[in-house]
């Protein structure tokens, strides 16, 4: 059975730190499973790392819903939350609802959805319905960029009060976590000591219950963009690149195939073969 979302609530109750990691698709979500990643978050920043838009305002409920699918097929242990796309949401409580119903037939435990106190309605609407939602507040990629770019959030007093007040009105409306994306640090431990649900920071310090980052940061795959919060494990970039030059060197001097990677016919069969076809 895998992870529930009040096995993540716990998690805060025990004192454990909590462990996200965005997957897209099947080889990548089986591996964060494996690895015993509490959530496997289908971020909107599929977009960016899979798709290669400049930023995730284009995504749509179609490429989430396939995310998720396939997400959903690799995933046995961990919780599998789906961020609502851009639109998605914002249009009307009966969107909201509709769509956080496609990303759980899509096989999502739970959605996540950008915005502070005026989204709290519409989050209140899509868990009376029975779906869990994972709020999302600090730097909102889907609309903070479009007006700030990438700024850190909460760095004067009145916006740190904002985010915290933000942070209580979506605990009010019933999330069961909320991320935090590029919050001060300060702020962001502020949140977590005042509200019981568990906060998931993301460039927001140590203060946060727990941590997601995007699995191509993780692992060295994605140069584009390189944030100071996403923490390099491996360069895989290099090693990718490195693996696919022996390939196309191999494929020119004939080293690849070698035996080893190709099959033969029976003897006798390639005799009568050569006999009618005669050579
Ligand atoms: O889309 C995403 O990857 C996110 C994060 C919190 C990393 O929303």
């Amino acid at each position: 059975m895998h992870k529930s979302v009040q096995d993540i609530i716990k998690m805060k109750k025990d004192g454990k730190k909590i462990s996200v990691i965005t997957s897209y698709d099947y080889t990548l979500g089986s591996l964060c499973d494996k690895a015993g990643i509490d959530i496997l978050l289908v971020g909107d920043s599929a977009g960016m790392v899979m798709l290669g838009y400049e930023n995730t305002i284009p995504v749509t409920m179609d490429q989430m819903c396939m995310f998720t699918e396939a997400v959903s097929r690799a995933r046995q242990n961990s919780l599998l939350v789906a961020d609502l796309p851009f639109m998605s949401y914002q249009v009307n409580i009966d969107d909201a609802i509709k769509n956080s119903g496609r990303l759980i037939k899509a096989g999502a435990d739970a959605v996540k959805l950008e915005g502070g106190a005026s989204m709290a309605e519409t989050i209140s609407a899509i868990v009376d319905v029975g779906i869990p939602v994972m709020g999302h507040i600090g730097l909102q990629p889907q609309t903070t960029i479009l007006s700030q770019g990438y700024k850190v959030q909460g760095k004067t007093k009145d916006t740190a009060l904002k985010l915290i007040d933000d942070a209580k009105e979506l605990e009010e409306a019933g999330v069961f976590s909320i991320a935090l994306e590029m919050v001060s640090h300060e702020v962001a431990e502020i949140i977590s000591e005042t509200i019981r649900v568990p906060t998931i920071g993301i460039g927001s310090g140590m203060g946060c219950n727990g941590q997601v980052l995007v699995i191509q940061d993780i692992l060295g795959m994605y140069d584009k963009i390189k944030p100071k919060f996403a923490k390099r494990y491996l360069n895989l970039s290099n090693d990718i690149v490195n693996a696919l030059e022996n390939y196309k060197n191999e494929v020119e001097s004939g080293t690849f195939p070698s035996p080893d990677n190709w099959f033969s016919m029976e003897e006798n069969e390639l005799e009568k073969l050569r006999e009618e076809i005669g050579r």
